[in-house]
């Protein structure tokens, strides 16, 4: 079976890291290139309860070869965890079992794990080395690669957090046979925007291939991961902290945000997306950047995924307002995330509000 390694750089030098295989056979040699040979180090292994109960044992057993002492820290899995409250906690169990700076910690998880061991780690001791294991395709693909960590606070999502670079990022396969179907749209639909935004032959290839990828085989896995998680891996090396390309990865992500908020988070993350990014197709098609046909394409290819292109039972003026709330604003002046074409993004800063609800209505209809 094949393995891939991507190397990510930051600030101009090697950074870590990104290996994508199907056991965890290479993690403890992985950890030694990305955290150094010290074998005294301890390790604290972060997941939540629905992730800790398929994996934290086998892979304590693993680290435990390597290192004299393995501890672990498991939250309650969902949303309502990613908060200060349970970095708090997180913090009060590295102080009770003296972890200090030469220590690590490893995100066993999705994407709130990884935020939130991310942020811990940046912020205890002034930052400590962490590796993420991602565990969802939404964090493979996304949050686990380009350093964004943090919690949620009251009711702003993502509201507190640092930019800190984790030392490896280890994906296993071997996940796949355990993801449910939804949290593998969720990932998905961050894939075809991957190929929306920078790259025509992966948005074909995600098209065309639906039925290979969805039987989600490690080789198949590896292939399409390798190819998505190379775009993420330039955008951020590219722009590191968000001042500009990187902001093209929130295509789908301003409106489909707002729905998400609006849902109670009742809809998953990639179902949003999915609603967004039909939102912002239907913009990039009547500022004449696409057509028609590929604004329909477009739509095809989510539906292929399990994911929604309209929904229903929301107020348009209520998913403005919510959409115009967040952080993406300039001044008044909301930055949505557009196509010039297939696999080229813009940042367009011209859309009035009449645009926007005639995309909402789109959505509704
Ligand atoms: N998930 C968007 C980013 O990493 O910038």
């Amino acid at each position: 079976m094949s393995t891939k390694d991507l190397t990510v750089h930051y600030e101009g030098r090697e950074c870590y890291h990104i290996i994508l295989t199907t056991d965890f056979s290479l993690l403890t040699s992985q950890l030694e290139k990305a955290v150094g040979e010290d074998k005294s180090k301890k390790v604290c292994i972060v997941s939540d309860s629905n992730v800790a109960n398929l994996y934290i044992n086998n892979l304590k057993e693993i680290l435990e070869n390597a290192y004299p002492i393995v501890e672990t820290f498991v939250f309650p899995a969902g949303e309502q965890s990613k908060n200060i409250d349970t970095v708090q906690k997180l913090y009060e169990h590295l102080i009770l079992n003296h972890f200090d700076r030469h220590d690590f910690l490893i995100a066993l998880g999705g994407g709130v794990v990884g935020d939130l061991t991310g942020f811990t780690a940046a912020t205890y001791l002034r930052g400590i080395d962490f590796v993420q294991v991602p565990t969802s395709l939404l964090a493979q693909v996304d949050s686990s690669i380009g350093g964004k960590t943090g919690v949620d606070f009251q009711q702003y999502k993502n509201m507190v957090g640092a930019f800190f670079q984790p030392k490896l990022v280890y994906m296993n396969m071997e996940v796949f046979d355990t993801l449910p179907k939804e949290q593998f749209a969720n990932g998905m639909a961050e894939e075809i925007k991957h190929g929306l935004i920078k790259d025509k032959a992966y948005y074909e290839y995600i098209r065309d291939y639906s039925n290979e990828i969805k039987e989600k085989n490690p080789e198949t896995m590896i292939e399409l991961l390798n190819i998505g998680c190379n775009i993420k891996r330039v955008v951020v090396e590219n722009d590191p902290k968000e001042k500009g390309e990187r902001a093209l990865l929130n295509f789908g992500h301003t409106i489909g945000h707002a729905i998400e908020k609006l849902s109670d988070f009742g809809l998953y993350h990639g179902q949003c997306v999915a609603l967004g990014m039909v939102a912002a197709a239907y913009l990039s098609c009547k500022k004449g950047c696409i057509t028609k046909e590929e604004l329909l394409d477009i739509e095809q290819t989510i539906r292929l995924y399990d994911l929604p292109i309209r929904i229903q039972g929301y107020d348009k003026h209520e998913i403005l307002q919510t959409t115009k709330s967040d952080k993406k604003m300039i001044g008044n002046q909301i930055k949505f995330t557009l196509l010039k074409e297939i696999g080229n993004a813009y940042s367009d800063l011209s859309l009035t509000d009449a645009d926007l609800l005639e995309a909402i209505d789109y959505v509704l209809n």
